[in-house]
């Protein structure tokens, strides 16, 4: 049986050449999220959301991307989650997109800010109404006495919404991650892997530097 805490994968030699990173990281992001997808890459859209609360105290956990622009990066959660009241407190956040399988991970630092309403109302109104009715069913990350309350809330909230659109919860909504960096990472042999950073200037202007790896 194979030790996973000992294996010693050499990446592939797939470079990171500067003349192929697009000027514009966004871009960049996108042809690498589609890469990803076509790799087949399980939830390409998944990434890792890190927070740091009122306290100082810092928490990871998975979400999954659902719009990229010039704004930024946008997902959707409960607002009065961990994560919700943390970002609330302190809006500075990172995310990792862990593409293990292609040899690949874009790092991100930004601001997270919530988005207008009307857009949480929108996106709120194409998910699936189990997902609607869980997201009223649920107080997340509150501590509950078993699985078979939560269960009950969901049939109740079923009879309660039966013949008519589910509403968005009033807590429930988007977060935008607005960059202000952004790291390609490409795995290369021996541990040699190309890092290209991209920070934004005041100007609004992206900066571009290679990192060591
Ligand atoms: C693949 C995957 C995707 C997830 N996507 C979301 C998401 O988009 N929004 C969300 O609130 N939670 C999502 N979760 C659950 C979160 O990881 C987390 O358990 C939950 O949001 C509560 O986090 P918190 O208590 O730190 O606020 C996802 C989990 C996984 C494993």
């Amino acid at each position: 049986m194979s030790d996973p805490l000992s294996q010693h994968t050499d990446y592939g030699q797939m470079p990171l050449n500067d003349s192929d990173v697009l000027a514009d990281p966004i871009e960049q992001f996108r042809l690498w999220l589609s890469n990803a997808s076509d790799s087949h890459v399980y939830e390409p859209n998944a990434m890792v959301l890190s927070t740091v609360d009122a306290s100082g105290s810092p928490s990871s956990r998975t979400v999954l991307l659902r719009a990229i622009d010039a704004a930024g990066f946008e997902f959707f959660t409960n607002y009065s989650s961990i994560k919700g009241r943390a970002l609330v407190a302190n809006p500075a956040t990172a995310l990792v997109f862990p593409w293990y399988a292609i040899h690949r991970q874009v790092l991100v630092q930004g601001v997270a800010r919530p988005i207008a309403a009307a857009l949480s109302d929108e996106y709120f109104a194409t998910r699936p109404r189990g997902s609607q009715i869980a997201a009223h069913a649920s107080e997340q990350s509150q501590p509950i006495a078993s699985r078979a309350l939560l269960e009950q809330r969901v049939t109740e909230l079923e009879a309660e919404f039966e013949g008519r659109d589910v509403p968005r919860p009033s807590d429930w909504g988007g977060f935008v991650v607005e960059p202000r960096s952004i790291e390609f990472w490409q795995g290369r042999s021996s541990r040699l892997h190309d890092r290209v950073r991209f920070v934004r200037a005041e100007s609004g202007a992206w900066e571009r530097m290679r990192l060591q790896p």
